[in-house]
């Protein structure tokens, strides 16, 4: 057994692993992790990099053992056991338990440093910093209702360079940008591997899409500035990556998706964040003003679905929309959903009978605390 834990929006996370691996069977799930059998390591390890929504893996086993048992059978037989310790949802305090472990383990003649700092679960980068993946000694504990598993991390996220991507400096951040591993999310829910994007904006997709070592990349765009830099900047990338990529990029309206010269029956996924409407603030954000922007966007939306339909468009589309927050009320692209109801089948992220669901549109949010609009995502096929 192998436990995933998942991002902040830990549902995307379980919808995108599930999809990953979709033999395995899951055992348990909770907001913080989840534990899948029928899996191997190198299977995981052969695709975990190209998944946006899980922070770490961890070997699972069911241990009826103390944790100072635990680690006392870990310690190495000589040199220094530096190691991390991770529990989820122990009453106790970590700083009873560390300190417990530390008496426990020099009883036994082991000499022995943790390396949490204030007594709190390591994040992704202590563990990156203290080699803890590569020394075998990043534990973790998870306590259920019904039993306690036990394992060691065998894989951690590289958030260095998700950091790089995110804030890369040739970006207009007034746009606003999908966060890179929302995009490889997005583009493994879509389970395609030639992907188009109508909605090309800062290429965000485009350059995940070449990451994940897709070598077919092709978008839209109505900006022209837009289309060419995202041309110039996935070349780029493809030529970093040292890799032959067909990358192409056109200016043109979504509304109009079925005229688009790259966009034919190879593409098996659109993979698209959409347009979010203007940019609102704080200072300007609005009821009358998200009204207007639904009304736009609505415009564009009823005809890129009807043209898909008129095409016959059979791959999957994973698309994020709009929706907007006013101090904690939610004005949701309501418009949207009678389009949908319209021309597509809404396809589920989880199996029937799984043990969290999407929202009641079939849905699965993705808000950022600070940001005013947020994000709804859908996974379709046309009807
Ligand atoms: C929110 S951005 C997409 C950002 C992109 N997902 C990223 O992270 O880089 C929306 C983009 O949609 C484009 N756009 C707006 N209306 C459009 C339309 N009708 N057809 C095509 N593109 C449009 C804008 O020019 C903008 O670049």
């Amino acid at each position: 057994m192998y436990g995933f834990l998942l991002g902040r929006e830990f549902k995307i996370s379980v919808a995108e692993i599930i999809s990953a691996f979709p033999n395995a069977t899951t055992i348990y799930q909770s907001k913080e992790i989840l534990v899948l059998e029928n899996i191997s390591k190198e299977e995981i390890l052969s695709k975990i990099t190209r998944i946006g929504g899980t922070i770490k893996v961890t070997t699972i086993e069911e241990t009826t053992k103390t944790i100072q048992e635990a680690l006392e059978e870990k310690a190495p037989y000589e040199g220094k056991f530096r190691y991390g310790l991770n529990l989820f949802w122990e009453r106790v305090s970590m700083k009873e338990i560390l300190m417990k472990v530390k008496k426990h383990l020099r009883s036994k003649d082991i000499s022995a440093r943790f390396t949490n700092k204030d007594f709190k679960n390591l994040n992704a980068a202590q563990i990156i910093g203290e080699n803890l993946v590569k020394r075998e000694s990043d534990f973790n504990f998870i306590f259920t209702k019904e039993v306690t598993y036990f394992g060691q991390t065998i894989w951690i996220q590289d958030i260095n360079s998700y950091g790089e991507r995110d804030y890369s400096k040739d970006r207009d951040m007034q746009i606003g940008m999908l966060p890179p591993k929302l995009s490889q999310m997005m583009i493994n829910l879509s389970e395609g591997s030639t992907i188009y994007d109508p909605f090309v904006g800062l290429w965000t997709i485009l350059i995940e899409s070449l990451y994940m070592g897709n070598t077919k990349v092709y978008g839209s765009d109505l900006n022209e500035k837009m289309v060419d830099t995202s041309l110039h900047n996935c070349k780029e990338v493809a030529k970093k990556l040292d890799m032959t990529a067909d990358i192409q990029t056109e200016k043109l309206n979504a509304k109009f998706i079925h005229e688009s010269q790259y966009f034919d029956k190879w593409v098996d996924a659109i993979v698209t964040e959409g347009y979010l409407g203007e940019i609102m603030t704080k200072k300007n954000i609005a009821v009358d003003r998200i009204e207007k922007q639904r009304e736009s966007l609505e415009k564009i939306y009823s005809a890129f679905f009807e043209n898909l339909s008129k095409i016959n468009y059979s791959g999957n589309i994973v698309i994020s929309f709009p929706f907007w927050e006013i101090r904690w009320k939610y004005f949701y692209f309501e418009e949207i959903y009678k389009i949908l109801a319209k021309y597509c089948e809404v396809q589920s992220f989880f199996p029937d009978d799984y043990q969290i669901s999407a929202t009641k549109s079939g849905s699965l949010l993705y808000k950022r605390d600070s940001q005013l609009v947020w994000r709804e995502i859908f996974k379709l096929k046309m009807k």
